[in-house]
């Protein structure tokens, strides 16, 4: 069976993450990356962002964006936006470790990284980073462009805004509400 080919969008460290996933899942072949410049990497450099109209024409249709979000998501809003007015597809990328329940949604775009833990009727947006060993408890609604970082655990029924940040290992109590582009520090408890 042929692979789908996947240009990585943006090579920053977060990007090792998601080719890793890309590649433990198993469904698409990286065909390479864009970025400013090149980086020190096994895959294929493809020049800067200007290249991918030239890759879509040339058959790669999905992508997957490589850089991280720390609480300044407008890289990554803008990055989506242009990548979808190219026409690009962008999956959803799981670790084969993580669970998802059967009745999360999970929306476009989204990484969900090694270990993480997606329960019951959980809803998450689009382009959201759920990282390595977070924990997104039943019923909570996380919205578009957030990023759960490493280790957090999010109680059940919670809500987090559009391009929230929850820290790493961050605990956030049952019932709660993150604002929109809030930033919960690491280590904190959200009571
Ligand atoms: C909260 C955070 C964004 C603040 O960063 P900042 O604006 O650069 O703030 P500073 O480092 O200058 O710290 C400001 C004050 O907050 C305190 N502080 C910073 N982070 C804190 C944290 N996680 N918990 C408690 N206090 C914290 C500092 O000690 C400092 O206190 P002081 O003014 O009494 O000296 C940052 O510390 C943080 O937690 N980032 C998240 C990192 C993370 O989760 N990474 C995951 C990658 S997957």
């Amino acid at each position: 069976m042929m692979m789908n080919d996947i240009v990585l969008v943006g090579f920053g460290g977060h990007a090792k993450s998601v080719a890793d996933c890309i590649e433990r899942e198993g469904k698409y072949h990286i065909v390479g990356y864009t970025d400013m410049r090149e980086a020190d990497s096994r895959y294929s450099y493809l020049g800067t962002d200007d290249e991918l109209h030239t890759i879509f024409g040339g058959g790669v249709k999905n992508a997957a964006i490589g850089i991280g979000y720390m609480g300044k998501g407008a890289v990554r809003q803008h990055l989506y936006a242009t990548l979808k007015q190219i026409g690009f597809y962008l999956p959803v990328i799981t670790d084969p470790s993580a669970i998802v329940s059967n009745t999360a949604v999970v929306g476009e775009g989204t990484f969900i990284g090694k270990c993480a833990v997606i329960n019951a009727e959980a809803s998450i947006g689009k382009m959201a980073i759920i990282n390595t060993k977070a924990l997104i408890e039943h019923e909570c609604v996380v919205d578009d462009f957030s990023h759960v970082a490493v280790g957090a655990v999010l109680c059940g029924q919670v809500k987090v805004g559009e391009g929230a940040f929850i820290g790493a290992n961050s605990t956030v109590i049952q019932c709660r509400q993150i604002e929109s582009n809030a930033i919960v520090p690491a280590g904190a408890t959200i009571r």
